[in-house]
C-alpha cells in the first residue's frame, strides 16, 4: 500500500506533494479534493483499519462525484477515478509519510498537546522546505506551532464538511508565517479548487467566529423561553435567507462539537458574554443527544 509520490503532476501551485495526518470527517475529504485536482496525496492514520475506512469512504464520495460529472461519458469517469486513486496513498508512519512532502495538512483530533506532539516530531522527520498547515476549527494555530522550529513555514487550512462539496478555505497566518508561505497556502487552496479567504489567527476565524456565537444565541432564546426552535429555524430561513436554521445547523455540525468550542472559548475568554456556555446545550450534551449523527439533537433525526 505504501508508494513513494511520483513526479510530473500538475504544476499550477509550487506544492505537489501532500501529507494528510488523520483520515477522519475531514482528513478523507482533504485528500479525497486534493488527489482529484493532481496532487500526490499520502493519508496517515493511527491504523490500517482506519485507513480501510478512510479509502473506501473516499471511495464512495468520489464515485458519487464521478456519476454526477461524467453522467454522459462513464468511460471518462472512470478514468478520472483510477487516476485520482493512483495518486492517493496510505501511511501508518507519520515520520516516512512526510520524507517528500511539499504540504503537511494536521487533522487530528482537536487536542493541542496531541497536535503540538504529532507536529515536533513531523519537524524532526519533514524536510526543511515543507510547510505545516493546521485544520483545527478553535485552537489558536500559534500555540500549534511553537512546538516546532519553522513557525515561519506554519499557517491554518481551515475546511468545511463536507469538504468536497464546500467551497470555502479560510487560510491562517500567524505573524512568524512567512510572506512566502503563506502565497503558497493561498494559491494551494486555489489549486484545489477553493475559494480561499485570508484571516489572523483569532478565535473562531471568520466563519466560527460568526456562526458558533450565533448558535449559541439561538438556544438561549429558547432557554429564555422566547421561541421555540421550530419557530427560530423558519424566521431564520424565511426571514434572513439562511438555508438552514441555527437549530437544525446545530443538529448538523454536532451537539458535542458545538459545545466543545464553547467550552474552550470561554474558558480563554470568561468575560466574553458572546461566549458563555449554555445549562440547554449542556443537558443535551449529557443525555446523549448530540444531533444528526446519533438520530437525535434538538430535532429528531430525518430517517
Ligand atoms: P475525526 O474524529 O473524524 O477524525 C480524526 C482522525 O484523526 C481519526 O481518524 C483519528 O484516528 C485520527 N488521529 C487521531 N490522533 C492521531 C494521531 N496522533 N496521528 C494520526 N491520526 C490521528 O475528526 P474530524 O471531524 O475530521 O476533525 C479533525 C480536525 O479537523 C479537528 O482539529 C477539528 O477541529 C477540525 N475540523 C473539523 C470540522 C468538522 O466539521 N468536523 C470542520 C473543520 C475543522
Amino acid at each position: 500500500f505504501i508508494r513513494s509520490f511520483s513526479s510530473g503532476s500538475i504544476q499550477r501551485s509550487a506544492i505537489k506533494n501532500v501529507t494528510i495526518i488523520g483520515g477522519g470527517l475531514m482528513g478523507a475529504g482533504i485528500a479525497q479534493v486534493a488527489a482529484s485536482t493532481g496532487h500526490n496525496v499520502v493519508l496517515v492514520d493511527q491504523t490500517k483499519d482506519i485507513l480501510k475506512k478512510s479509502h473506501s469512504s473516499i471511495e464512495k464520495s468520489l464515485q458519487r462525484v464521478v456519476k454526477k460529472q461524467y453522467a454522459e461519458d462513464p468511460k471518462a469517469g472512470e478514468a478520472f477515478m483510477a487516476k485520482v486513486l493512483s495518486q492517493l496513498c496510505t501511511e501508518t508512519d507519520p515520520a516516512a509519510a512526510v520524507k517528500s512532502s511539499d504540504l503537511v495538512i494536521e487533522a487530528i483530533v482537536e487536542n493541542l498537546e496531541v497536535k503540538k506532539k504529532l507536529f515536533a516530531s513531523l519537524d524532526k522527520a519533514a524536510p526543511k522546505h515543507t510547510i505545516f498547515a493546521s485544520n483545527t476549527s478553535s485552537i489558536p494555530i500559534k500555540e500549534i506551532a511553537v512546538a516546532t522550529k519553522r513557525m515561519d513555514k506554519f499557517g491554518g487550512l481551515h475546511y468545511f464538511n463536507p469538504v468536497p462539496v464546500m467551497k470555502l478555505l479560510e487560510v491562517i497566518r500567524i505573524p512568524e508565517t512567512s510572506d512566502d508561505t503563506f502565497n503558497k497556502l493561498l494559491a494551494f487552496g486555489k489549486a484545489m479548487g477553493k475559494v480561499t479567504v485570508n484571516c489572523k489567527d483569532t478565535p473562531g476565524f471568520i466563519v466560527n467566529r460568526l456562526l458558533v456565537p450565533y448558535m449559541m444565541e439561538a438556544v438561549r432564546m429558547v432557554e429564555r423561553g422566547e421561541a421555540t426552535p421550530q419557530d427560530v429555524d423558519t424566521a431564520m430561513k424565511l426571514g434572513a435567507g439562511y438555508p438552514m436554521g441555527p437549530f437544525e445547523l446545530t443538529d448538523y455540525v454536532g451537539l458535542d462539537t458545538c459545545k466543545f468550542i464553547i467550552d474552550g472559548w470561554h474558558a480563554k475568554y470568561p468575560n466574553n458574554p458572546l461566549f458563555d456556555p449554555s445549562p440547554l446545550l449542556n443537558k443535551y450534551v449529557a443525555e446523549g443527544k448530540l444531533g444528526n449523527k446519533v438520530g437525535e439533537g434538538f430535532y429528531k433525526a430525518k430517517k
